[in-house]
């Protein structure tokens, strides 16, 4: 199963009801200035995903009519990483120079994207561990014109506070940066996820000022406003939920609690998970009940594992698709596809193209690209397959090597079903060895092999005695023959 099919909500039939169409607008146009990145911050990746894309994962199950990225610094680059999501209803409004947080929502209603919308839900591109469940449970909560996401943390540095009068009602957001000591020992803080009345955001964006310790148009700086004009409430979030990524420690963190709740999912669904905290698995890895994960294993990409699988330990595994009770260990899968039951390793390298049938073994230090080994067919020790078609019952010896490359083009082997490939045979391609054929251990093979035949090129073998002897210094044996041929 994919970690999606665990902890993200269906789409919620009936949570729109009540708060008229919706959008949502993800805040992504920042440059990040704390990950010393020239790579936009929303680009860097956490367990499998940009975050961005976690962004954009979280709002799917939703459902919403309206979907606005506000992308600025690499603009480019965040654009078409937001349409790689495919979201129906997708949008994306350039903030010509990041000002703050409520200058780029600002800029998206100036754009008119918001027109025809009743309710705007603000994330923001840097908080991967937002859950659909809490952004359902926002909006379903929001009644007047702000319904706010707080979070209680043990260490509140650098989040906005969240303010509240005597009687425990919210009255609006401080940034850190310009908090007085009581306002920073509150450890209730903002998430920066909001459901707006939009007519109210609007009005209130309007009034935005930028006297303030960062100089920038605070998004935070409407909530005291609306509160007072008309209640904001806040929703509580788990503390991990809420948390964001500014600098690459957070980053990492991040990726630490999002493979954690990955692994959750995958455990709680029937997968033995040896040892979570090394074990390493991308967001849309998928993993069948059944299978298991020894530690050291690295699962990334479009990577699926079958049934009573057992992969690990130390593998790593991209885009590549691991059948049903096949085993793989201290080995790397870049683009492969390994049969039922089929064995991989230990110290295996199965690059773009490798199909192992079911039952085929590619054994200790394999090298294999572009490959097609058919059923029950072995290639157990030290070789290289490339460019090769191998059929059904075949075995490979130790130390074969398809020579496929003479040095301007990639040629061709194909090796047909029952035949037996001597050890340290050297198949010169293009070549092709017919079904049931043999090979000589040591040879090269230039020419076509006929099905059934024993293909041997190599040298007689000849004696000369006494050579060793001589070499150590013995005396010759005075009846020695000079050859033996
Ligand atoms: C923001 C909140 C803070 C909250 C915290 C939660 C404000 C002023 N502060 O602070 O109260 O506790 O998030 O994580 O909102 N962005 C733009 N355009 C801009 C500036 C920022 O699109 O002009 C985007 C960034 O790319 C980022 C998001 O908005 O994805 C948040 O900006 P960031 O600078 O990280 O805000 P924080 O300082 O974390
Ligand atoms: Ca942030």
């Amino acid at each position: 199963m994919s970690a999606d099919q665990t902890e993200q909500a269906r789409p919620q039939a009936g949570v729109a009801a009540g708060r008229g169409p919706t959008a949502a607008v993800v805040l992504a146009a920042g440059r990040g200035v704390r990950f010393h990145s020239e790579l936009a911050k929303v680009l860097h990746p956490a367990a499998g995903r940009t975050l961005l894309r976690w962004a954009l994962e979280s709002l799917r199950p939703l459902g919403l009519d309206r979907v606005v990225v506000v992308v600025g610094h690499q603009g480019e680059a965040v654009r078409a990483e937001a349409e790689a999501a495919g979201l129906p209803g997708l949008h994306t409004v350039e903030q010509p120079s990041p000002e703050g947080t409520g200058h780029a929502v600002r800029v998206v209603a100036d754009a008119g994207t918001l027109e025809g919308i009743e309710t705007v839900l603000v994330v923001p591109g840097d908080a991967p561990l937002l859950r659909s469940e809490l952004l359902a449970e926002l909006l379903a909560a929001h009644r007047g014109p702000v319904t706010l996401l707080s979070a209680e943390l043990d260490d509140p540095t650098g989040y906005g506070r969240v303010l509240r009068d005597g009687s425990g009602a919210v009255t609006g957001i401080v940034e850190e940066r310009d908090a007085d000591a009581a306002a920073r020992a509150t450890r209730e803080v903002n998430a920066s996820v909001y459901a707006f009345d939009r007519a109210a955001l609007v009005r209130e964006l309007a009034g935005l000022r930028s006297d303030n310790a960062q100089g920038e148009q605070y998004l935070t700086d409407v909530v005291a406003p609306l509160a007072a004009g008309g209640g904001a409430v806040a929703v509580r979030a788990d503390a991990v939920s809420a948390s964001g990524v500014n600098d690459r420690a957070e980053l990492a963190r991040a990726a630490g609690a999002l493979r954690a709740r990955i692994l959750d999912g995958h455990m709680r669904a029937g997968v033995t998970v040896v040892d979570p905290a090394a074990t390493y698995v991308d967001a849309d890895v998928a993993v069948a009940a059944g299978a298991e994960l020894r530690p050291g294993v690295h699962l990334h990409g479009a990577t699926t594992v079958g049934a009573g699988a057992v992969v690990g330990p130390d593998c790593e595994v991209t885009d590549s698709a691991i059948a049903e009770g096949a085993t793989v260990s201290y080995s790397v899968l870049r683009g492969a596809s390994i049969g039922p039951g089929a064995s991989v390793g230990p110290y295996c390298s199965l690059r773009e193209g490798t199909r192992l049938g079911e039952g085929a073994k590619a054994g200790t230090f394999v090298e294999m690209k572009n490959a097609v080994v058919g059923p029950h067919s072995k290639v157990p020790h030290l070789a290289y397959v490339g460019d090769a078609t191998i059929g059904r019952d075949v075995n490979v010896g130790a130390g074969t090597i398809t020579c496929n490359y003479d040095g301007k083009a990639k040629h061709h082997t194909v090796i047909g079903d029952g035949a037996f490939i001597g050890s340290d045979t050297m198949l010169i391609a293009p070549v092709t060895v017919g079904a049931r054929a043999v090979t000589g251990a040591a040879s090269a093979i230039s020419r076509d092999v006929p099905a059934g035949a024993l293909a041997v090129e190599r040298s007689e073998q000849r004696h000369i005695a006494g050579y060793g002897d001589r070499r150590a210094g013995h005396r010759p044996e005075p009846a020695a023959a000079e050859e033996d041929a």
